[in-house]
């Protein structure tokens, strides 16, 4: 049987990736799609935002699968940040994956295979069971122990009972000791919203109930009302899974059904365990729970950065793997003109190779003028909590115009620290600036360096 379960799969390295963007909130369109010039953090690049928003529409009315778009301009231009405003508009409930082009080499997993895993991760599934279940708030939550039966002094757990109470009534459970496991790793506490599954076990923390929601809350806590109904009732339960999800649970199976013992799983993946057989099985049931009607296929993004670090032999699958009858769609992104295709000798436009490049929609991005980029400048230091006063900021404007935006930019950290260093906090002055740029050069300036200095390196 294929299991079905959800897991969350770590976004670490991501999150340090996405850091430089965190001022995007989305595409910052108006609802007829037009861009206004600033909004949600976006400045400019209208045509390119606005052409964005249109493939979110086809995305959503499921009419992109299977295509492909390429953003390209030259660095520092918004391609990365119009991509990640795409997953924004999308939404959580739509898988989106973004990996860089250089991603896929490694020396445990073929780059197709890497290119395959991540095509799958884009895939989205969503699946509604009717399940029985035991819902409610809980309000008591008591191991029984017992003498081990093994001998020694430790104590064991042989039962819990658990307290749940719904708007019609309360039940006590008495539940197996594997189940106290995943209550304690998923965290519940009385007051807290859970469902059981009464054929699993497995426990599903829905959040904290809304009575408590006058308590401190130290972090995102989600509040939810005390559940309608019974206890012990009739559940839909929608999921949403990534077919990659369904590879991972379905090639170690061992170890229980509930989320938590997938998620243990997680920890130690070893890649290779996933073969096209499995996927092909896979596959099928997937087919079937469709056309059961207990599923529905949601095609997510696959979002490709920096694709000219692929080579020709990737491309060539991503050829393929586009005609196939489930795939996401993918979005490219190149800062490279007419560049050598990896693993050839072919020039070719974005270093795409022609035939890609012929099923491709392009999105240009162009460069900024100089009010933009001191818009851009503006808002990046005020999300970093900067004070930089006009002066200063006319200077990074003149400072990214001459060099890159992105280059301005990544001034802003060290500039801070020097203002800090100074005694002045988040206060960026002139100086500050001008300090920058005596330690700090450009890729231009450095390559003039050394060309004026060639004799001093080494070939
Ligand atoms: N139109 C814009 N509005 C607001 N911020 C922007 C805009 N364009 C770029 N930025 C910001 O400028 C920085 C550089 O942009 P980004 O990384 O998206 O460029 P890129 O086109 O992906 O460049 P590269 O080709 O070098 O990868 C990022 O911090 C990004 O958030
Ligand atoms: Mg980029």
């Amino acid at each position: 049987m294929v299991t079905i379960s959800e897991v969350k799969t770590g976004t670490g390295a991501k999150d340090a990736r996405t850091a430089a963007h965190t001022h995007i909130k989305s595409l910052g369109l108006r609802p007829d799609g037009t861009a206004e010039h600033v909004a949600s953090g976006f400045v400019g690049q209208t045509a390119a935002r606005e052409a964005c928003g249109l493939i979110v529409d086809l995305i959503k009315a499921k009419k992109m699968s299977g295509r492909a778009v390429l953003l390209a301009g030259a660095p520092g231009t918004g391609k990365t940040a119009l991509a990640l405003a795409v997953s924004q508009e999308l939404g959580a409930k739509v898988p989106f994956r973004p990996i860089v082009g250089s991603e896929v080499y490694s020396a445990e997993v073929k780059k197709t295979e890497a290119l395959m895993e991540n095509f799958r991760r884009a895939i989205g599934l969503r699946v509604r069971e009717t399940k029985e279940v035991f819902e409610g708030e809980v309000t008591e939550l008591t191991p029984e122990e017992t003498e081990n039966p093994l001998g020694g002094y430790g104590k064991s757990i042989s039962q819990v009972v658990i307290g749940l109470r719904s708007y019609k009534g309360t039940k006590r459970l008495r539940v197996d000791p594997s189940v106290y496991e995943t209550l304690q790793k998923e965290r519940v506490a009385v007051g807290d919203i859970i469902y059981i599954e009464a054929n699993t076990g497995a426990v599903k923390r829905v959040g904290r109930s809304d009575q408590y929601a006058t308590e401190f809350d130290l972090e995102a806590e989600e509040y939810v009302p005390l559940p309608k109904g019974e206890v012990h009732k009739k559940k839909e339960i929608v999921q949403d899974v990534t077919l990659h999800d369904l590879d991972v649970a379905n090639a170690r199976p061992q170890g229980g059904q509930d989320v938590i013992s997938m998620m243990s799983q997680l920890t130690k993946p070893k890649k290779t365990e996933i073969t096209d057989k499995l996927r092909a099985e896979i596959n099928k049931v997937v087919q079937k729970y469709i056309d059961q009607g207990v599923a529905e296929l949601v095609p997510g993004v696959l979002f490709i950065d920096e694709v000219h670090m692929l080579d020709i032999e990737c491309f060539t699958y991503l050829n393929r793997a586009l005609e196939s009858a489930i795939s996401p769609i993918v979005i490219l992104a190149s800062n490279r003109g007419v560049a050598t295709i990896k693993g050839t000798e072919v020039r070719s436009a974005h270093g795409v190779p022609p035939d890609l490049l012929g099923r491709l929609l392009i999105v240009p991005t162009l460069p900024y003028g100089i009010e933009d980029v001191e818009t851009i400048i503006r808002i990046r230091a005020k999300t970093e909590g900067l004070d930089v006063d006009e002066p200063t900021l006319k200077k990074f404007a003149e400072k990214g115009m001459a060099t890159s935006l992105r280059h301005a930019l990544q001034l802003l950290t060290p500039a801070a620290m020097l203002a800090k260093v100074k005694g002045r906090d988040n206060k960026v002055r002139l100086e500050d600036l001008e300090e920058c740029e005596d330690l700090f050069v450009d890729f231009r300036k450095s390559r003039d360096i050394v060309e004026s200095n060639k004799a001093n390196y080494l070939e």
